[in-house]
């Protein structure tokens, strides 16, 4: 049993962070940022995100930022740079469930 309790947690680690990380939006909700992210990140990133002033937020190009960085700079913005921060716009489960969909090419 003891050996057994390592792969549990595990287990529970991966099904409480999926939850997290979106399974608790709505449909509504998730149509709601798909469109977001099409409209108003598409404005700078291009309205396919490939690229335009800000870069491409393709799925190769985030491929090697973790999720929560995304989700940062989401939330916060890059300092200096045209990249706005959307903390008040966006909770961050709604942060969040963008970087994830990003990352995965879930939003084209
Ligand atoms: C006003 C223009 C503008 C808007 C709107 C905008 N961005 Fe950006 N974004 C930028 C620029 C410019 C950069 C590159 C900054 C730099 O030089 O590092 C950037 C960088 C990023 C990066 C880092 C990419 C990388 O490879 O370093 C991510 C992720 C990102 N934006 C996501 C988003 C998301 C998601 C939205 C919508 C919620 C959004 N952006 C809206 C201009 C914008």
């Amino acid at each position: 049993m003891l050996r057994l309790l390592p792969g549990i947690l595990v287990i529970v680690a991966l099904f409480g962070g999926n939850a997290r990380a979106g399974g608790d939006l709505s449909a509504a909700e998730i149509a709601r940022l798909s469109n977001m992210v099409r409209q108003d990140c598409g404005s700078c990133h291009g309205l396919t995100l490939k690229g335009g002033l800000g870069r491409p937020l393709t799925v190769d190009q985030l491929a090697g930022m973790d999720r929560e960085t995304v989700r940062d700079i989401i939330l916060f913005g890059i300092d200096d740079t045209p990249m706005p921060g959307w903390l008040g716009l966006l909770s961050e489960p709604e942060a969040d469930w963008i970087a994830r969909a990003l990352k995965t090419g879930a939003i084209q």
